[in-house]
């Protein structure tokens, strides 16, 4: 019997083959099977995990591989759910091969779980992951291991990796539902209608999106730096997809505000890959007064406020990574906060470079806003110190420690959003120079953005 609440009703999804009803449970932990519920791992069980560490490091991407492609055959309404780009270039499959390591190795601690936990907690809630779909995952998750390791898998190492499927599981979903919980009432895909399209640059296009339920108005206050999940229908895929985007404004009751890049499509060595999927139909077939869908904000990488409310910031950005760090600003900004503030941020030229005009007078309204502008490309008639102050890739090494990084304050904190290269350099040269991991935070556009966890086995 699934103990769930009365309040929530079972919803049709528009398109077919979904049920898109998300219901907040009053035991989340329903789903988990009787032998496994509220149970942590003995000893022996731990010792055989941790053994199976190097074998993960050996076969854990074509356990995931192999996990994702059966699943998806055999439940093919979970491809409305997963990021059909993440499973071409098996990016889904690393992401969740690295965290069972991680989660295989810090079998003893798993608080050293605790922002991983958090990201992925996020992620599925703003995706409306439910219990019973763990069953699913489970059931494929072992199958795969099974499958790969074939005769080498013992039956111990198998029943123990069945119980710390579900003991990992069980946390994940007892934390999914504290967020739905948050959500006071909002478990389910809103249609939101677009009513504002706004170009912010070559590539770059604003979406302001207000809610059709009546319920929804006012709208929830989002954390500045946290995200949205949107849905669309794709007739070329015969699905549904999801992605996420960023809210790129302060927290507004009657709208959210989304800046999509659209995506030209990567190039790597060997072929050109087509170009970004949703981001181009967001961009060329949605128009003011189309419905989409969207899930309630979620997401760890926000403002924190609470302690230090007087540190200084430092807000790093490459290209559309600036998203939330404008919701960030503009939040600062809403609140009259006198915390000094230093944007440093890199574009490949000024065309392609969002909200120009809206930092700008930012910059003019505060004096205790510095911002600095670094163009990989600027064009012949851009003067520096106008229109850009660097040329070239954010180099830390050319801005002043003190008056623009804050390194001499050890109360400063950092946020960081762009490419993964960009964010991996500002995080070494930070730590190079002395900051803390701890005053570091960062958000990657995409999946697999697990903070650094090791994955060595503990001696
Ligand atoms: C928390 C979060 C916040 C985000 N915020 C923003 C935001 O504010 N603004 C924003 O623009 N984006 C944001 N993103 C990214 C966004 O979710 C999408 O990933 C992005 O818009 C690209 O989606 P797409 O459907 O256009 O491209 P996809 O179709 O998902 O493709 C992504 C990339 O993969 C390439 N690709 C496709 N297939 C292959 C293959 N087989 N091999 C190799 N490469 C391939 C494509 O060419 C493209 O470059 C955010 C992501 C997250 C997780
Ligand atoms: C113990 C079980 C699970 C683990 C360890 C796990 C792990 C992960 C990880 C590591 C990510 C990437 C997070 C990020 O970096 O943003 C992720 C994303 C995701 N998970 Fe899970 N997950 C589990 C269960 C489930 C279940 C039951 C579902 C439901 C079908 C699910 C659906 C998804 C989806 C749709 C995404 C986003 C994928 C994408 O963007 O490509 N997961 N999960």
């Amino acid at each position: 019997m699934l103990a769930k609440s009365a309040l929530q009703a079972e919803r049709l999804c528009p398109f077919p083959g979904v049920r898109a009803a998300s219901l907040i449970a009053e035991d989340p932990t329903y789903a988990v099977p009787e032998q496994y519920r509220h149970r942590i791992l003995n000893k022996e069980e731990r010792e055989l995990i941790k053994a199976s560490v190097p074998v993960l490091d050996k076969y854990g991407l074509e356990i995931t591989k192999l996990f994702y492609s059966k699943m998806l055959a055999a439940h093919p309404e979970l491809k409305n759910v997963f990021n059909n780009a993440n499973q071409s270039h098996f990016e889904q499959p690393r992401a969740l091969a690295q965290a069972l390591a991680a989660y295989a190795s810090n079998i003893d601690d798993l608080g050293v779980l605790k922002a991983a936990i958090e990201l992925i907690a996020a992620k599925h809630v703003s995706l409306y992951i439910q219990p019973e779909q763990y069953v699913i995952v489970g059931e494929y998750l072992i199958g795969a291991i099974a499958e790969v390791l074939g005769d080498a898998l013992s039956p111990e190492v198998a029943m123990a990796w069945t119980a710390a499927y579900w003991q990992l599981a069980e946390v994940l979903i007892k934390r999914e539902n504290e967020l739905y919980q948050q959500n006071h009432g909002w478990t389910d895909w809103a249609e939101f209608k677009i009513a504002k399209k706004v170009k912010e640059s070559d590539e770059v296009t604003s979406f302001y999106l207000e809610p059709l339920d009546k319920g929804l108005k006012p709208l929830p206050a989002f954390l500045p730096g946290q995200f949205i999940s949107i849905q669309v229908d794709v007739p070329t895929l015969g699905h549904q997809q999801t992605r996420q985007y960023s809210l790129s404004e302060a927290s507004s009751p009657d709208h959210y505000r989304i800046s999509i890049k659209k995506e030209p499509g990567a190039v790597d060595k060997s072929k050109q890959h087509s170009p970004g999927l949703i981001s181009n139909l967001m961009h060329d077939t949605k128009d003011e007064g189309d419905i989409i869908r969207v899930s309630h904000p979620v997401g760890d990488f926000f403002l924190q406020t609470e302690s230090n409310p007087d540190a200084p910031l430092v807000l790093l950005s490459g290209g559309v990574g600036l998203t939330p760090l404008m919701a960030m600003l503009s939040s600062l900004i809403a609140q009259k906060s006198s915390r000094p503030v230093s944007w440093i941020h890199g574009a490949r030229s000024a065309s392609a470079r969002a909200f120009t005009d809206q930092i700008r007078t930012l910059a003019q309204s505060r004096d205790d806003l510095q911002v600095t502008l670094f163009e990989d490309h600027p064009e012949e008639h851009e003067i520096p110190g106008r229109d850009y102050n660097f040329s070239g890739v954010v180099d830390l090494k050319q801005l002043d420690d003190e008056k623009t990084l804050f390194l001499h304050d050890t109360r400063a904190q950092y946020y960081i959003c762009g490419p993964p290269r960009f964010m991996s350099k500002m995080e070494s040269d930070l730590i190079e120079r002395g900051v803390d991991a701890g005053r570091l935070h960062m958000e990657k556009f995409g999946t697999g953005g697990i903070p650094h966890v090791s994955t060595t086995s503990p001696a």
